[in-house]
């Protein structure tokens, strides 16, 4: 059982990486799977710090790219523990590309990585709690409460199979949509 408490401060995590060749697509831009695994790493080192010990990644939201990111820009991951649970840690993570050159920023996406802390039998494990120190904390710490609840609410909807439906009452439901059924 844990019983201790750590502040938000005391896993943030930033991480910079220079975006070179190897990443890109053939559009010239970086590949988001590049992003992905980037973001995953932070996701642990962040996460691995609050709990002291080892974290698998559960789940992943909000990943939607704003804006491309180009070979020769620093790419920054600056995550925090955002809410803790039992065992699961939502980090957030705000990935922010920037050319050194002018020093301008643009915001690339914001995500929200689900981890969840293992002890060494692989089981989950206890995670300390988290000390809000002023209004964002609080304010994040409620929204990965809702974040939690709304992933759940997702997860049961997408094991609905939609087996009540005919395939004929489905046929009427995608009639404005880009597809022609050829049977
Ligand atoms: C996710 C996993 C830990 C759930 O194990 P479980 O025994 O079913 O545990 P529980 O149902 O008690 O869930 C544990 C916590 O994970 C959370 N959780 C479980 N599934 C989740 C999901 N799909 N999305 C978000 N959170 C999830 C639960 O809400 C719970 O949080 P809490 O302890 O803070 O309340 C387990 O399935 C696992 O180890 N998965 C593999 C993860 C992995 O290896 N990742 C690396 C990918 S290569």
């Amino acid at each position: 059982m844990n019983n201790s408490f750590k502040k938000v401060s005391e896993s943030q995590t930033i991480l910079t990486e220079l975006m070179i060749p190897t990443y890109s697509n053939f559009g010239g831009k970086i590949h988001g799977g590049i992003l992905l695994s980037l973001m995953d790493k932070v996701a642990y080192v962040t996460a691995s710090k609050h709990y002291g010990g080892y974290c698998v990644t559960v789940a992943v939201d909000g990943v939607e790219f704003i804006n491309p990111v180009e070979v020769g820009q620093l790419l920054s991951l600056k995550s925090s523990i955002n809410y803790v649970g039992k065992s699961s840690m939502i980090v957030g993570i705000r990935v922010e590309a920037m050319y050194p050159k002018t020093g301008i920023i643009s915001h690339t996406n914001s995500s929200y990585f689900t981890m969840v802390a293992k002890n060494d039998l692989n089981e989950t494990d206890i995670v300390p709690g988290l000390i809000l120190e002023n209004e964002n904390e609080i304010r994040r710490f409620y929204e990965g409460l809702n974040l939690k609840f709304m992933s759940k609410q997702k997860r049961d909807m997408l094991k609905s199979d939609f087996s009540h439906l005919s395939v004929n009452e489905i046929k009427n439901l995608l009639l404005n949509e880009n597809c022609k059924v050829s049977f």
